[in-house]
């Protein structure tokens, strides 16, 4: 495995793979890889001949008030993984290699990155979008691996990829949980011992309302009542959002008749956690 931080070295490895006619999976990190992102590595390792992870805390994907400072950073450990994994090459530039000092071109996806976490986080999308984009292009994916967990990013990185005719398959991979179910999350570290405990209700929340959309309800809002009521049981917890949408379009379903994601971001102690469940329609009765 080799590790690249330069954007004309990554393109010289590729292009020689490409010419031996392999095919390359991307896995797209901000690093302090943790089981999730093993899950997505092993998916690539497992269906393309050449597996590159970048590892890039992109810094226009964070708000002026967000933890781009304190996120966390381990390359060492990160190279460790990724070998054990099968990674080839980690990719992973520096701010000033991957933006010039007067960068100013953005991919903006409209409307889908005003709802959900959006609607929160204001320029977030852009950044996500401006870097995948930028990271597409430098590595020329014939598949890229994203985690569901991140599901609105799926969403609009899936559209920007359609929109803009970039040639790759996008792949969405189920989340990885904790034992207690917790999605696993670089921000868990985080949590104290209170906050982690605390943190497992989100996603006995959402197999709730799973449970009671089986059982036949159908009313957005009695859903999110019940979700709400179970994560307010614990005062550690600040909910931002619980909402209940069309997995495509991301806009609020009125009725429950048609697959569903159930998707919510919660404050637990001073982290920002977010998690989500799909509902197909075959789980779901009156459809
Ligand atoms: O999901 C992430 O870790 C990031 O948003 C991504 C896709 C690597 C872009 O920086």
């Amino acid at each position: 495995m080799e590790i690249i931080k330069d954007i004309s070295g990554i393109k010289d490895r590729l292009s020689n793979e490409k010419k031996a006619g392999h095919n390359i999976g991307l896995v797209p990190t901000m690093g302090y890889l943790h089981e999730g992102h093993l899950n997505l590595i092993k998916k690539a390792v497992e269906n393309n001949d050449v597996v590159v992870v970048s590892i890039f805390v992109n810094p226009t994907q964070f708000g002026p008030e967000e933890d781009y400072e304190e996120y966390p950073r381990d390359l060492d450990r990160d190279a460790r993984l990724a070998k054990k994994t099968g990674v080839d090459y980690i990719f992973s530039p520096e701010p000033d290699e991957m933006y010039f000092a007067d960068h100013s071109t953005f991919v903006q996806v409209e409307e889908l990155t005003d709802r959900l976490c959006g609607a929160f986080r204001e320029g977030h999308f852009r950044g996500v979008a401006t870097v995948v984009s930028k990271l597409f292009n430098i590595i020329m994916p014939d598949k890229a691996y994203f985690g569901q967990k991140d599901f609105q990013q799926f969403v609009i990185l899936k559209r920007m990829v359609r929109d803009l005719n970039i040639p790759v398959a996008m792949e969405r991979i189920p989340t990885v949980r904790e034992e207690d179910g917790l999605a696993v999350s670089s921000r868990n570290k985080y949590l104290s011992e209170r906050g982690r405990e605390t943190a497992a209700v989100l996603y006995k929340s959402l197999k709730k309302a799973r449970s009671l959309i089986k059982k036949g309800e159908n009313d957005p809002e009695k859903i999110k009542n019940k979700i709400e009521a179970m994560i307010q049981k614990h005062d550690l917890t600040e909910i931002e959002y619980i909402e209940i949408v069309d997995p495509e379009t991301l806009k609020s379903r009125e009725e429950i008749r048609d697959k569903v994601v159930i998707a919510l971001a919660v404050y637990v102690e001073e982290t920002r956690l977010i998690d989500n469940i799909y509902l197909d329609r075959e789980e779901i009765p009156h459809a």
